[in-house]
């Protein structure tokens, strides 16, 4: 199917992406069409091992340092494009670098090693909605506009994947906090800044982003009329949902996305999220709670 220019479903340890050959343009432009994604945003380019990654980007020291570490894993890397790379301008949304990531999941891997080149796969839902963390989530989104979906179960790490950008002259920057916690990047990378102004700044150049339905509200203490809780720790009441009753940021990354999920499902107005420390993943946890609840704006494209 892929080879035929068509779409699938792929488990990840980090959400379900939906996968088209890389290398294809017609693949990619059906990617942005289920998607809705507005053209401007680059896609990730899965790849089954290092050696494949260096054939899609320039790893500098920087880059294969943190690559021998991560991957296969929930990293992304930034880096300039290759002149051998595969990936089409389209994926890459006609910039002069290239997003490369080895997932860790086995049935990603078995499929990108029985593929023999790079996979672009966003998280598999509409543009702005939140991420799938299990196969039906995804069948559930795209109907019939997604005629396979490789079930390889509930994923581990439930929050996408960290990026980190490493470009000649420029120092190491997070584009996009995820499921590797700042502090362990930060052991191998050293200090890592803020996305360069008026950069593409993964995926934050939209304000409202991987939403539910009901509204948010962060930093809630109570719950008020027409609001459901997301709890957090061990001080929430004890018939809420709760993100991780022991205040443990990775199992709340975990849970996040379901728990939204459901919560939604209720038809609540608005679902009131406890406060959740900026430490481990809670950085991460944080940014898509802070997008989930930023102004709604019409799609841009
Ligand atoms: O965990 C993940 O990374 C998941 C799974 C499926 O692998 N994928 C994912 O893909 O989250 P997506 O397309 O939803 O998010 C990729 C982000 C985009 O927001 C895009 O802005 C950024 O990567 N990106 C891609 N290429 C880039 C580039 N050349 N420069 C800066 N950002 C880039
Ligand atoms: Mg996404």
């Amino acid at each position: 199917m892929l080879r035929d220019a068509r779409l699938v479903g792929m488990p990840t340890e980090t959400v379900y992406g939906l996968a088209a050959d890389a290398a294809d343009p017609h693949a990619v432009a059906r990617l942005y069409a289920a998607k809705g994604r507005p053209r401007f945003n680059p896609l990730i380019s899965h790849v089954a091992s290092l050696e494949a990654a260096a054939a899609e980007g320039e790893l500098d020291e920087r880059a294969s340092t943190l690559a021998k570490r991560f991957w296969p894993g929930p990293l992304t890397l930034v880096v300039p494009a290759a002149t051998t790379a595969r990936t089409c301008d389209l994926a890459r949304a006609g910039l002069a670098t290239i997003a490369l990531r080895v997932p860790r999941h086995p049935v990603a891997l078995e499929l990108l090693q029985a593929f023999g080149g790079p996979l672009a796969a966003p998280s598999a839902n509409p543009s702005g909605r939140l991420s799938p963390t299990r196969a039906d989530d995804v069948a559930t989104a795209f109907g019939d506009a997604v005629e396979l979906v490789l079930d390889g179960g509930p994923c581990e790490a439930g929050i996408e994947s960290s990026i980190v950008s490493l470009l000649r002259g420029e120092p190491a920057r997070l584009l996009r906090p995820g499921a590797i916690a700042r502090e362990q990047l930060e052991a191998f990378a050293g200090p890592l800044e803020a996305p360069a102004k008026g950069s593409i700044s993964a995926p934050g150049q939209l304000s409202s982003h991987y939403a539910p339905e009901a509204r948010l509200r962060l930093n809630a203490s109570e719950v008020r009329g027409g609001e459901v809780l997301l709890g957090f720790g061990p001080d929430a009441p004890g018939d809420a949902a709760n993100l991780s009753h022991s205040g443990d940021t990775v199992e709340a990354a975990a849970n996040l996305y379901r728990m939204l999920r459901e919560l939604d499902a209720t038809g609540a107005d608005t679902i009131a999220v406890m406060p959740i420390p900026d430490s481990g993943l809670g950085e991460a946890i944080n940014d898509r709670l802070r997008r989930a609840a930023a102004p709604r704006e019409p799609d841009p494209g």
